[in-house]
């Protein structure tokens, strides 16, 4: 029998998501990724900026037409990458971010392949912008 129940985590995350894109100022940041998810048709936007000289996330933002876990998973995704690097960011997997939500409902697992998804493009997206190519590892965003 499936779990029906979400984490406080996940319910904390869902209610006071952290670090959406709140204003239309994409131009601001140096690496945007976008994704979809094709169980469901919704779509990721992950935004980030990075340091240069560490090549360190310095800001990520999101936003999505996802679900509730969808939500959580990306927001604690964004709390987790700020004062990474962007290999160490990109290492990240969705089993990473159910450990942090402390597990998702079995269903809603593939809602949380969203947000990392989307990081990694935009942390490709920047690579693709700065002249390191050699680094991409995703398809044209
Ligand atoms: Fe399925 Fe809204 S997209 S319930
Ligand atoms: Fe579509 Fe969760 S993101 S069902």
């Amino acid at each position: 029998m499936a779990k029906w129940t979400y984490s406080d985590k996940v319910k904390d995350h869902f209610m006071n998501p952290r670090n959406i894109l709140r204003e239309d100022n994409e131009a601001d940041f140096h690496g945007i990724g976008q994704t979809g998810n094709i169980k469901c048709g919704d779509e990721m936007i992950v935004y980030i900026k990075v340091d240069p000289d560490t090549l360190t996330i310095t800001d990520c933002k999101w936003r999505t037409y996802g679900c509730a876990s969808a939500i959580a998973s990306t927001s604690i995704l964004s709390e987790m990458v700020i004062g990474m690097t962007l290999d160490q960011a990109y290492a990240i997997t969705a089993k990473d971010i159910l450990k942090e939500l402390d597990g998702l409902p079995d269903n809603k697992v593939h809602c949380s392949v969203l947000g990392d998804k989307a990081l990694r493009a935009a942390i490709d997206d920047y690579y693709r912008k700065n002249g390191m190519e050699d680094r991409v590892r995703t398809k044209g965003a």
